[in-house]
């Protein structure tokens, strides 16, 4: 488990989850969580497992989900695995086709499952399919669910949560252009959504996140080092959000790099050429 020092404690302030209020919100209610093989989907369902609710886990990796299912089994949640390529037509028909089976419904969805590349401009010109693949996962796959699954959220008076990332919020750094560019292409997506879907009785809430600690940014060396919130933390800001059904979490800090963005643009982007020239980074 990751434990935070003294400057993570700072920037990723505790979350206190109201057990009770989680139990009682959520008893008898099915949940989707997308991504549950491993990181934050998978500590998500950790934190739901006493409750008496009905899990539905999706991922490719089966393995990873069986085992889950089995932990959380021994306490009092039911759980369904549901192995798909989300970026499959096949597979996502299969799976839209199991939820609209589902007797009770549909009452929340958790958009998680995701993917992130870390490479320059000067890597990818060889690597068109770095962006159709991101593109697949992080933008394509959530607007097929969602538009399949609304009707079924709108008869429960539902909820969706989407898993996003600060950098949807601020100016878009280097190396990161795939990954930021179908991240926010569904964030602009799902908030020009909501109005629509906070009509129909559906709650819409958007997670925004920092570097968490989780497989995800384990390929990226310079993150070994930088302050990253814990995949448990994230968890339970999630599963608050599931009561609170409030529309939006982001650090507290956030706020200081998003007036950042909107001043600063200028001078960044004078500054960035040069500070990746001399560090040699462009290659
Ligand atoms: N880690 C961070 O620093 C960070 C920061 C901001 C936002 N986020 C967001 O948090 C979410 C969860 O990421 P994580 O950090 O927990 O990473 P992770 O541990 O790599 O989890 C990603 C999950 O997505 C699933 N997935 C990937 N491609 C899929 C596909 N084609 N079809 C179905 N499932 C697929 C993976 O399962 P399989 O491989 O088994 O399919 C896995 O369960 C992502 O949306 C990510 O963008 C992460």
């Amino acid at each position: 488990m990751h434990r935070y020092n003294h400057i993570e404690k700072l920037l990723f302030c505790s979350t206190l989850l109201n057990e009770k209020k989680l139990h009682r919100k959520l008893e008898g209610k099915t949940i989707l969580i997308t991504g549950a093989s491993s990181g934050i989907g998978k500590e998500l369902a950790f934190v739901l497992k006493d409750i008496n609710a009905h899990l539905i886990l999706v991922a490719r990796r089966e393995e990873q989900l069986l085992l889950i299912k089995k932990e959380i089994e021994q306490s009092s949640a039911k759980v369904s695995v549901f192995s798909a390529d989300l970026r499959e037509i096949a597979e996502m028909d299969n799976l839209l086709h199991f939820l609209h089976r589902q007797p009770d419904g549909i009452d929340i969805i958790v958009s998680n499952a995701g993917l992130s590349i870390n490479r320059s401009i000067e890597k990818s010109l060889e690597r068109y399919h770095d962006y159709t693949r991101t593109m697949a996962i992080n933008y394509f796959a959530p607007v097929q669910l969602l538009l399949s699954t609304i009707p079924l959220l709108e008869k429960n008076k539902g909820q969706i949560i989407n898993v996003s990332t600060i950098n949807a919020l601020l100016l878009p750094i280097p190396f990161w252009a795939a990954y930021q560019a179908s991240k926010s292409a569904f964030d602009t997506w799902f908030r020009s959504a909501a109005p629509e879907l906070n009509g129909k009785g559906i709650s819409t809430t958007s997670i925004y996140l920092p570097l968490v600690k989780t497989p995800m940014i384990e390929p990226t060396a310079a993150y070994r080092n930088t302050p990253a919130m814990s995949p448990v933390h994230v968890a339970n800001i999630i599963a608050k959000s599931m009561y609170t059904k409030n529309k939006i979490y982001k650090p507290w800090w956030l706020f200081i790099g998003q007036i950042g963005s909107l001043i600063g643009r200028r001078i960044l982007e004078k500054i960035l050429p040069r500070l990746l020239l001399k560090r040699g980074l462009n290659k």
